[in-house]
């Protein structure tokens, strides 16, 4: 079949060890004394087959090492699940190979393996440029760690990407851009920036329940994200979704592919997807514990636990989730076409007009946005919005 024909496929692996658990994460991330990688490589790989040869011959969009923390993957792992899923899809002429990576001294050091294992962007995790900062954070390395894997990864990758998280406790507004401004000064071309979030079980939640971790009010985080969108227009980075920020053509196109709503794969540990299968939309789940899944994937050839066709309501509903968050918003078209209801069912007209008229969703002819003061409310738009 000419690579034309071809359906699309994104492609999600999860790596589920660090080095130290953060006490804010509540990512499925795991601290081992010591990992087997030459068993996890071969369940991946076992894992990616079962999942390549029910999907058939696809267009390999962009594949994502996701953690967890993938680059305390072997470079020889990385580079063996590369070419397995390169040879069992056909990978697009500008195949995205993503990796992230922790600052530490150890992962920098495989920095160009990664590279020559076929990793064409990086996404860095600093977090903060602060090392009292960073050291509340539980992170495993320093501020000048951080920059200095920044500095190997722009001599070594065409695509660089970090991460940052902002409204911390006792974080100035004035603190924060002074941090961010030495960030943007390593030119990146494409950010995450999180604002902190308390996530349920997590260290942090303890400590916030008991008055010892105190958030920035909303009025000073809605303050703080001005503030960061401003920092990085200067740069001439577009915030193209909630957190991410870009140069343009450097959005990051696997992300993308979550929040277009199109078909991604995703295999290791407590990794989901949504694919197509005989014209059906299958939500997919992996078992999230490392050593359990490995066990079913070398007895079953994978370790699914959930397999589930969407239904059509529960399309819309997650397209809407998804599709707003980027500042393209939705493509009524495409939102039909995938989901199988109209964009103007899927939403409640009044809820829609009221919200239009606050300024913070925009109909266009062709689709759906929600306006920059939207993105920066969805969690509390959608409820109000979505059928
Ligand atoms: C799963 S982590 C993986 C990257 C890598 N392990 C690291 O820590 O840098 C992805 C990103 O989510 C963000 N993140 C995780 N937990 C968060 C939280 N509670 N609040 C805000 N951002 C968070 C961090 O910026 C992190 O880089
Ligand atoms: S934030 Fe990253 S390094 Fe820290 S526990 Fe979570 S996945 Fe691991």
């Amino acid at each position: 079949m000419p690579d034309g024909e071809l359906k699309d496929i994104a492609l999600y692996v999860h790596w589920p060890f660090c080095l130290a658990k953060c006490p804010y994460c509540d990512f499925n991330s795991h601290v081992r004394d010591r990992i087997d990688q030459g068993r996890f490589r071969a369940a991946l790989l076992r894992e990616l087959a079962h999942e390549a040869a029910r999907l058939g011959p696809r267009r390999l969009t962009s594949l994502f090492f996701g953690g967890g923390t993938p680059s305390l993957m072997a470079p020889e792992t990385v580079a063996a699940i590369i070419d397995a899923a390169t040879s069992a899809f056909t990978p697009a002429e500008d195949i995205e190979i993503t990796l992230e990576a922790n600052p530490t001294s150890v992962e920098t050091a495989n920095f160009l393996g990664f590279r020559d294992a076929g990793v064409n962007r990086i996404s860095i995790g600093v977090q903060a440029l602060d090392d009292d900062a960073l050291a509340a954070l539980g992170r495993q390395h320093s501020a000048a760690s951080g920059l200095r894997a920044l500095a190997i990864a722009r001599e070594n990758f065409a695509r660089v990407s970090f991460d940052m998280i902002y409204a911390r406790p006792h974080q100035s507004a004035a603190a924060w851009q002074e941090e961010l401004g030495r960030a943007l000064a390593e030119a990146p071309d494409h950010l995450s920036l999180y604002q902190l979030t308390i996530e349920p079980g997590t260290q942090y939640a303890t400590r916030h329940a008991r008055g010892e971790i105190v958030l920035p009010d909303a009025d000073t985080a809605a303050a703080l994200y001005d503030a960061t969108t401003e920092a990085a227009a200067r740069h001439d980075l577009a915030p193209y979704e909630v957190s991410n920020y870009a140069k343009p053509g450097a959005e990051s196109r696997h992300n993308l592919a979550y929040w277009r709503y199109l078909d991604y794969a995703g295999i290791g540990p407590g990794a989901h997807g949504r694919i197509t299968l005989d014209g059906s939309l299958l939500a997919t789940r992996r078992h999230r514990a490392p050593e359990e899944w490995a066990q079913r994937v070398e007895r079953d050839g994978h370790a699914l636990t959930e397999q589930t066709e969407v239904p059509p309501l529960d399309r819309a509903r997650e397209a809407l989730l998804m599709g707003l968050r980027p500042a393209e918003g939705i493509d009524a078209a495409r939102f039909l076409a995938r989901t199988g209801t109209a964009l103007d069912d899927a939403v409640d007209p009044q809820a829609l007009a009221a919200l239009a008229e606050e300024g913070y969703l925009r109909r266009t002819p062709t689709g759906l946005i929600a306006t920059a003061e939207g993105r920066m409310r969805l969690d509390a738009l959608l409820p109000l919005l979505v059928r």
